[in-house]
């Protein structure tokens, strides 16, 4: 992920690579988190797993957070796996903080950034840099409750199902076309902690696994009109390889109906 132009050619599918053998080149992944980090544990228990069964495409390469007291550095610490904060404290302006980001990861070599609780609204300058190659997990069936407090909000609405989404990221919030979504019962007598324990359950399963799937080029964003309708315009839509979608029906997940979205 060396530039810009090799980020965007990057974005190719190998739906017909044979995945009943151990892929010998593991996609190198960056996560992003600012908090607890348990879905950066998940993944890595997941990583742990399948490389013991041999059948894994990913490999978490390096941890960036922007807050040095997030608790998802102890877990990186006690994995060996390198880490480097960035506070918005030391940088004068936001772009600077994202370029100093953008370089961070570049000099990595990480060819995948998850969001797995980063708490920082991408500039999309950074995202630009990065199309097809940053994933977020957000705990609500996006496109219902972007932002912040989804559980809280989920019960004030009385809706009866939540969950969670993974979608590739654009400048927006919470924005960007989703990829793969997991459904909760809301019960009457839910809580928000119980119904974000609920939720939380969802996200360790379903990240891993569309983390897996991109890495091996089985889903992945195409343009799919570029120039179309206002100058320097494109249109992204996901793509899944052959047989990615009834895996996604297996595992009890969808694949949201609406999955297109426009970027400038
Ligand atoms: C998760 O609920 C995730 O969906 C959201 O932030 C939370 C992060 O939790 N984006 P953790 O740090 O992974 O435990």
């Amino acid at each position: 992920m060396n530039n810009e132009r090799d980020v965007k050619s990057d974005v190719k599918s190998d739906s017909n690579a044979d995945h009943s053998h151990p892929q010998t080149r593991l996609c190198p992944v960056a996560v992003f988190l600012s908090g607890r980090g348990s879905n950066f544990a998940a993944l890595a228990r997941y990583v742990q797993e399948r490389t013991q069964e041999g059948k894994i495409s990913f490999r978490i390469n390096h941890v960036f957070t922007d807050n040095p007291n997030a608790g998802g550095l102890t877990t990186a610490s006690d994995l060996g796996i390198p880490y480097t904060v960035l506070e918005r404290k030391a940088f004068s302006s936001k772009t600077e903080l994202f370029q100093a980001y953008q370089e961070a990861i570049w000099a990595s070599g990480c060819e995948l950034i998850v969001l797995a609780g980063f708490m920082r609204l991408l500039p999309s300058e950074f995202t630009d840099a990065f199309v097809g190659k940053i994933i977020n997990i957000h705990p609500a069936l996006l496109p219902k409750f972007p932002g912040l407090h989804t559980h809280q909000r989920a019960l004030a609405e009385g809706v009866i199902e939540h969950g969670c989404t993974v979608h590739f990221v654009d400048g927006g919030m919470d924005t960007g076309p989703n990829i793969a979504q997991a459904a909760v019962t809301v019960l009457q007598e839910d809580t928000e902690e119980t119904l974000a324990a609920k939720v939380l359950a969802q996200e360790h399963q379903i990240l891993p696994w569309v983390i897996d799937q991109i890495a091996s080029g089985r889903i992945w964003l195409e343009a799919a009109r570029v120039g179309y309708a206002v100058r320097g315009s494109c249109t992204y839509e996901v793509r899944y390889g052959p047989g990615v979608k009834d895996e996604i029906a297996d595992h009890g997940w969808r694949v949201p109906s609406a999955v297109l979205t426009a970027e400038k």
